[in-house]
This record gives structure tokens, sequence and C-alpha cells, in this order.
């Protein structure tokens, strides 16, 4: 299986880190196809780089590790390519102001996830994930005992399969919040997110599975 990661900023190289050393085969795209090219020459073979469009076309599974307005063009630019890819979407519903303040970019009550999986050919098989630590505990919380918990949220039975052993080859425990309309939970501000109802806190799979039961 192949994953392309679009994007690789804070999330995009964690993941494409993660992964590797996971022994994942990732492709990498960037704005600037340079950038790809470099994180993948560090990570080494399993690592390759290409353009958007070719990373897409590669791939069994596309994580769009870009902010949520980038991600909305990329899905216009290239939404045939995602007919049958499992597609992953970690972003979070905020942009920042004038101030470099974080901002929330949709209405309270309204998920990321819900806007994406709308954009998205019913043919895609979408999934919420990679998006409920933030990126410094994402880069250094893999492979921890007891393993640090990834939520994620989808009505689809193949993305859950495949978003299942991207985030245990990652170093994490997955955990299934429930399906898109969960996503809002996972997202930040959301009772299942680090930064939301957590407070900083990284749960294992027990701490993960109390909290879930917990707001159900
Ligand atoms: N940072 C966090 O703690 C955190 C936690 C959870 C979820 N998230 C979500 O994860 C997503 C990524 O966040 P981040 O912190 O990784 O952001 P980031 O560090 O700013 O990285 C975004 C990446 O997207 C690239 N990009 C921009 N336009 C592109 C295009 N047209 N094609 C391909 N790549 C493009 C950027 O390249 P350039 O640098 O060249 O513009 C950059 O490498 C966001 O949606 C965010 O809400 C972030």
């Amino acid at each position: 299986m192949t994953t392309a990661i679009i994007g690789t900023g804070n999330i995009g190289t964690a993941v494409a880190r993660h992964l590797v050393d996971g022994g994942e085969r990732v492709v990498l795209a960037a704005r600037e196809e340079s950038d790809a090219t470099a994180l993948a020459t560090e990570l080494g073979e399993l690592a390759s780089a290409a353009s958007v469009e070719k990373a897409i076309t590669d791939a069994d599974v596309v994580v769009f590790a870009v902010w949520l307005d980038t991600l909305k063009d990329l899905i216009a630019q290239h939404a045939d390519l995602l007919r049958g890819k499992v597609v992953v979407d970690p972003s979070n519903p905020v942009a920042q102001d004038a101030d470099g303040r974080f901002v929330r970019t949709l209405p309270d009550g309204q998920s990321s996830g819900s806007v994406v999986a709308g954009l998205l050919p019913p043919e895609a098989h979408f999934v919420k994930a990679f998006g409920t630590l933030g990126a410094e505990s994402l880069a250094s919380e893999a492979n921890r005992t007891p393993r640090a918990v990834l939520f994620y949220a989808t009505d689809d039975d193949q993305a859950a399969a495949a978003i299942e052993g991207l985030i245990t080859a990652a170093g994490f425990d997955p955990v299934k919040a429930g399906g898109v309309d969960a996503a809002l939970r996972i997202e930040t501000s959301g009772d299942l997110h680090q930064f939301g109802g957590l407070n900083g806190k990284v749960l294992d799979a027990g701490e993960a599975r109390t909290a879930l039961a917990a707001a159900a």
C-alpha cells in the first residue's frame, strides 16, 4: 500500500516520518516540489516525491496535511483522481488572523470533516484522522509505552480498515470515535481533542475508551 502525503509541514512531516519508520511506503507532495524531495531524501528508500497530481494517482490512501481552505481547493482541482481512494483529513476549522491568533472558520457545531466529506466524490472513502493531537505530541509520542491513542471518525469500512493499519504502523493505537458525525468531537475544541476537552492530555487506549463512553 502507498500513502500520499500532501503537505510537508508540521503534520505531514510527522505522519510521513512515523509511517516510514513503521515500514510504510509514502509519496510526498508539497506546494514546492523541492520541499517534498528534501523530506523524501531524508526519510530514505520508502519515501519518494512527486507532484500533487502524481502523488494522488500513485497512492491508495491520500493524507491532506494542509489547511482547510487549501484542502478545499485541492479537492476541487483533483476530485476525479480521488475516486476510489481513501482520503484522510487531519484539518481543523481554524485559520490565523492578522495578529497571528487562531480563529474558528466554520460556525459552531459544523466540523471541517463534514465539509470535506461533502466535497469529495461519492466513490472516495473518507476518514477524519491524524489531527487529534497537536503537532508536537504527534511527532514525539509515537511508540511510547503504553501506546498513545489517535482517534478517527468515518462511516466507511474500507477507510476504517486502512486508517487502523496506518495509525498502528505510525506507532499509535487507533480508536474509532464514531462516524463522520463524530468528527466534531476529535477536532480542536472537541471533547476528544488534545487541546479541546482533554486539556493537553495524551490518552492511552483504556483512557480513550473511558473518555468515549463518558461523553456518549
Ligand atoms: N499544527 C498542529 O498542531 C495541528 C494539529 C492538528 C491538526 N492540524 C491540521 O493539520 C493541517 C496541517 O497543519 P500543519 O500545522 O502541518 O500546517 P503547516 O505546517 O503550515 O503545513 C501545511 C503544509 O501545506 C503545504 N501546502 C500549502 N499549499 C499547498 C498546496 N497547494 N499543495 C501542497 N501543499 C501545500 C504548505 O507548504 P508551504 O509551506 O510551501 O506553503 C505546508 O507544507 C491543518 O489543516 C491543521 O488544522 C494541525
